[in-house]
């Protein structure tokens, strides 16, 4: 538990279970009911979390809690537990802590991505402008860094890992591949980086921190660390709702933020390749990709065009085949619920619409 300059927390919105966020695989009803009540345990931690003091930093750092959220790191360390004793207090513990550095790193990206919505709700920035958001993202890193103090300096250490990580394929997908480097080979290792590394350590201590076997918590690490390539290969074609779908009102999100941004995805890649390699339509597309996407006029041409197209097909395609080699991984693990509600937990983070 975080102490020290806190203030009591207010009555919060309802918790994830019943505004029905949480995606937790339905296999065994008894398995579920219990993530979701761990998932109750996350959602009162996490508010006590984030809460300050100082009145800005408080306003500042509940925004996005209470904005809502999949909770799908938490969920994961939670359903991995079961893998040992769930009801190990440090899987709590844990599950809060990889939420709050992915929350803390929701308010860099939005600064990054110059994005007006998350959640649902004005980004931080669009609130209170840069600094703020990115104060609030550095304030929710130090409690983050507090609770996994908590959990003894091996998490620290693999926090500290993930996070180095999460940073660096933050800047290699900001610099792009080097003259040598295959582009999409450069993009997948960013998606492993950016992304990955954080579902990894999700599966990774909730399985530690249950007591499960060290082999366990190793398939743990690389199941999440797929799991979090298809993850985002999936959230990045989510980027592409088409113009007539009220996006927002599902993702939370504006659609176009990558195409706008100029934040390489894989359809991008693969549309730029096969225009370099002289196909005329490819070619076609990526014109409309590099026109000026400032108004919304034309972004949405370009988001349409680049969603119809093979190469958005294609990528979710990608994001299913990482779902399934993370499903190879879980060959490690014992036969029964848990295995399969991790199994249908990968498949469900390509299949999802928001
Ligand atoms: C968004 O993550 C950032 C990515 C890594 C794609 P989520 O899709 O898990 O966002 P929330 O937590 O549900 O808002
Ligand atoms: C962000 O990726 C990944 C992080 C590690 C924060 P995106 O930029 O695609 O995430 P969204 O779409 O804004 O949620
Ligand atoms: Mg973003
Ligand atoms: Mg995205």
């Amino acid at each position: 538990m975080v102490t020290g300059a806190l203030v009591p927390a207010p009555p919060g919105p309802a918790s994830p279970r019943a505004r029905g966020t949480a995606a937790v695989p339905d296999v065994d009803e008894a398995l579920t009911a219990r993530v979701l009540d761990g998932l109750d345990g996350v959602e009162a931690q996490l508010r006590e979390a984030v809460r300050h003091t100082d009145a800005l930093a408080d306003a500042a750092s509940r925004h996005l809690v209470e904005a809502g959220g999949k909770r799908v790191r938490p969920m994961l360390a939670l359903l991995a537990a079961h893998l040992g004793d769930p009801d190990d207090p440090g899987v709590l513990t844990a599950a809060v802590a990889v939420e709050l550095v992915h929350l803390a790193s929701l308010y860099h990206d939005d600064v990054m991505d110059d994005a007006p919505l998350r959640r649902g709700a004005p980004s931080a920035q669009a609130k209170w402008g840069n600094d703020v958001a990115i104060l609030t993202g550095d304030l929710l890193f130090a409690r983050a860094s507090r609770l996994v103090a908590e959990l003894g300096p091996l998490a620290v250490r693999l926090q500290a890992e993930t996070f180095e990580r999460l940073c660096l394929g933050q800047m290699h997908e900001t610099v792009g591949p080097r003259p040598d480097e295959d582009p999409v080979a450069h993009h997948l290792q960013v998606l492993s980086d950016k992304t990955g590394s954080l579902i990894a350590l999700a599966g990774q201590f909730g399985a530690q921190f249950s007591g499960a076997p060290a082999d366990v918590v190793e398939v743990m690490r690389l199941y999440g660390e797929r799991v979090g390539v298809a993850f985002q290969l999936a959230d990045d074609v989510l980027d592409l709702s088409r113009s007539g779908e009220d996006a927002v009102a599902r993702t939370g999100k504006a659609a176009g933020t990558d195409l706008r941004e100029g934040v390489p995805t894989l359809p991008v890649l693969l549309a730029r390749r096969a225009s370099a390699g002289g196909d005329a339509e490819a070619a076609a597309l990526v014109e409309l990709l590099d026109a000026d996407l400032s108004g919304d006029e034309a972004l949405a041409t370009a988001v349409d065009a680049l969603a119809a197209s093979p190469y958005a097909a294609t990528a979710r395609e990608s994001a299913r085949e990482w779902a399934a080699s993370a499903v190879e991984v879980l060959d490690g693990l014992p036969a029964g619920h848990v295995r399969d509600a991790l199994a249908a937990f990968a498949r469900s983070t390509t299949e999802r619409d928001r």
